[in-house]
């Protein structure tokens, strides 16, 4: 029976203390001490439901290394020093009132890790002031839902470097391995745990919304019925494509409505609801002046389709023909292609943004890390992130993923797909924002000339806001009229 270091000094010294603690006892919490000890480290969780306590040590008693209690004091008494307290709850105010709660019971020395979505600047702050009290604060985003934290998820820490060494054992137990190599490391300070995550989730909204519109066209278009779509993403998992999303999204097609007949997925409200972490990614984008198109049109698109009775009222003011029949292999092929060129265009997105916050608010990222940890255990795992990984490990200095050679080749290869695929859902009415922005996004990247000279002269004209020129250097005015 393993016990962490710790509790086995402790245990000499007769007092048993326990390695590791953990505030929040929801499904997440749960399994993420469970999977604690499961690695061999004792855990301590704490909960104000007792009933949430009571069902942590039932499920934990057969490890012999898993303890809680709906009292704090016990909480901390029970942990060794310096205290490792991770917490999993909402994002926002109750983070800030367990950390009130905390910060008095507790140590020089001790360190808080929020495990939750927490918002970037909300973990600066709280950082900046447990740090005049002694005490490190963590931001550590957590990847890869409930099954992931029992069995692996992938982990973003960003905080203190030194202190991280205190938690570094117990994270690289419990991560995710792709090809024995733990999915956590230690990725920067103050925030950088927070915002890796944050993007993360802006990758997972843009990778979502393009499946989305790859299924819509296979229904609309081909007339894929649901056992076909199983079929088609399956094969798709077994090639280039292979991902987490991909894997799920060829498994829900095969899940029976239990409170009816058919498939569930054709009874689910098409209504998609939001936590916030993708339109933060957005968002912030814009502050950073970075183009993420491909995650902007994902949060739009889940709140147009929040319009629902709206969208069912337009439905009937205008008339749209049926799509133009299309072979099942040729679509197949088309939509592989371009769901590939397009899921490579969204990483490249989310990781320029990553490559800029990283200069703005020095995090110092390592972009062949995060790709690194990305590889198993979180939601945006995939085949893509190995080659990715590479990209950046060869050219830790590169701009864009757009720019490294193996992804040219990549993208020449399936960037006629895209464009016949968008061309042929723009002239048959199947909305494909997701799919056009990644395309757009690619032709302007990656063109010398735009036409954004023709604004500059407009902003002249009528503002006096100055230009540049082509042909010598300086700025200047016309009196245009
Ligand atoms: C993960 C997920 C997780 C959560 C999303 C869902 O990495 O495990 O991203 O953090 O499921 O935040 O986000 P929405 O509710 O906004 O879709």
């Amino acid at each position: 029976d393993l016990l962490g270091v710790d509790s086995q000094q402790n245990l000499i010294m007769g007092h048993k203390t326990y390695d590791f603690g953990l505030i929040g006892l929801g499904v997440m919490g749960r399994n993420f001490i469970l999977n604690v000890a499961d690695h061999g480290f004792s855990a301590f969780g704490h909960d104000l439901d007792k009933e949430k306590v009571n069902a942590l040590k039932e499920e934990g008693k057969h490890t012999g290394r898993v303890d809680a209690s709906s009292d704090v004091h016990t909480f901390i008494n029970a942990l060794s020093k310096p205290r490792k307290i991770m917490l999993l709850v909402p994002a926002g105010k109750i983070v800030d009132s367990v950390i009130e709660e905390l910060v008095p019971l507790l140590d020089k020395g001790d360190l808080i890790i929020d495990g939750g979505n927490s918002f970037f600047t909300d973990t600066d702050r709280r950082e900046a002031n447990l740090q005049s009290k002694g005490i490190h604060f963590f931001g550590a985003g957590v990847s890869g839902g409930a099954k992931g934290a029992r069995r692996g998820p992938s982990i973003m820490p960003g905080g203190n470097k030194e202190a991280y060494q205190e938690v570094k054992p117990i994270f690289e137990a419990v991560s995710a391995k792709f090809k024995g190599e733990p999915c956590v490391a230690y990725l920067g300070p103050k925030s950088a745990g927070n915002y890796v995550k944050m993007v993360h989730n802006g990758i997972e909204y843009g990778l979502m919304q393009l499946t989305s519109e790859i299924y819509d066209v296979l229904k609309k278009a081909g007339k894929f019925d649901n056992n076909e779509l199983h079929s088609t993403f399956k094969k798709w998992n077994e090639g280039r494509l292979q991902s987490f999303l991909v894997e799920i999204t060829s498994e829900i097609f095969t899940q029976k409505d239990d409170k009816g007949t058919g498939f569930l997925v054709d009874k689910i409200l098409d209504k998609a609801k939001q936590k916030g972490t993708g339109k933060w990614t957005s968002q912030n984008a814009m502050d950073l002046g970075i183009p993420v198109p491909s995650i902007d049109i994902a949060v739009s698109m889940r709140e147009i389709s929040g319009l629902k009775e709206e969208r069912v009222h337009a439905d009937k003011l205008y008339s749209r023909s049926k799509p133009e029949p299309i072979g099942k292999e040729e679509l197949e092929k088309m939509t592989e292609e371009a769901l590939y060129f397009s899921f490579i265009t969204t990483y490249a997105q989310g990781l320029h943004q990553l490559a800029d916050a990283s200069k703005e608010y020095g995090y110092e990222l390592d972009l062949s890390v995060i790709a690194k940890i990305w590889r198993a255990g979180c939601i945006i795992r995939a085949a893509l992130l190995e080659d990715i990984t590479r990209a950046y490990q060869k050219d830790g200095q590169l701009h864009n993923l757009l720019l490294a050679p193996v992804f040219v080749e990549k993208i020449n290869s399936t960037v006629v797909s895209a464009r016949e695929l968008v061309a042929y859902a723009a002239k048959n009415g199947i909305p494909v924002p997701g799919l056009a922005a990644s395309l757009t996004y690619f032709d302007a990247y990656t063109s010398s000339n735009l036409p954004l000279n023709l604004i500059q002269a407009q902003r002249d004209y009528f503002g006096s806001h100055t230009y540049e020129r082509t042909d010598m250097e300086g700025i200047f005015h016309t009196e245009w009229e």
